[in-house]
């Protein structure tokens, strides 16, 4: 892969990844303000960061040649994107969510120190 395309899937990752965090956060607060108009329009922005880090995620992953630390960041991170999206759905249906919040917690640490290389091998 060109280093050019290479360093477009990079930026795009690491430019993005705190908006998905943030959106996801302001969404479940506007659940819990009820305030439905925002958070359908939060929820979306969400999902479309969603795709962005997939997108830009499996975009690197082919760079690196699928090297298997990156390989399981990339698996616990659609883990991850897969707890926020439950969280928020059955919140909003009020059914019982409130378990959820321990493996995201303990996911997104890892996420977070397989993307920054704080854990490596
Ligand atoms: C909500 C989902 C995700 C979050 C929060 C997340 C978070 C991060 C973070 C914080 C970094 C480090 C960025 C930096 O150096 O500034 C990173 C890098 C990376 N992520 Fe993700 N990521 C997510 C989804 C994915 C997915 C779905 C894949 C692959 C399918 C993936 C593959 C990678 C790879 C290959 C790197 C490169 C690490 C490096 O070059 O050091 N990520 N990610």
């Amino acid at each position: 892969m060109s280093p050019q395309l290479m360093n477009i899937f990079y930026q795009s990752h690491a430019g993005s990844w705190f908006f998905t965090l943030l959106f996801f956060g302001v969404s479940y607060f506007m659940l819990t303000k009820q305030n439905m108009k925002a958070q359908k329009i939060t929820h979306m922005i969400l999902r479309l960061f969603f795709v962005i880090m997939v997108v830009s995620g499996i975009g690197m992953l082919v760079g690196y040649q699928f090297s298997l630390v990156f390989v399981i960041k990339g698996i616990l991170a659609i883990a991850l994107i897969g707890l926020m999206e439950m969280i928020l759905v059955r919140t909003k249906k009020g059914k019982e969510a409130g378990k959820l919040w321990i493996p995201f917690i303990i996911v997104l640490v890892l996420v977070l120190l397989l993307g920054f290389n704080v854990i490596s091998f």
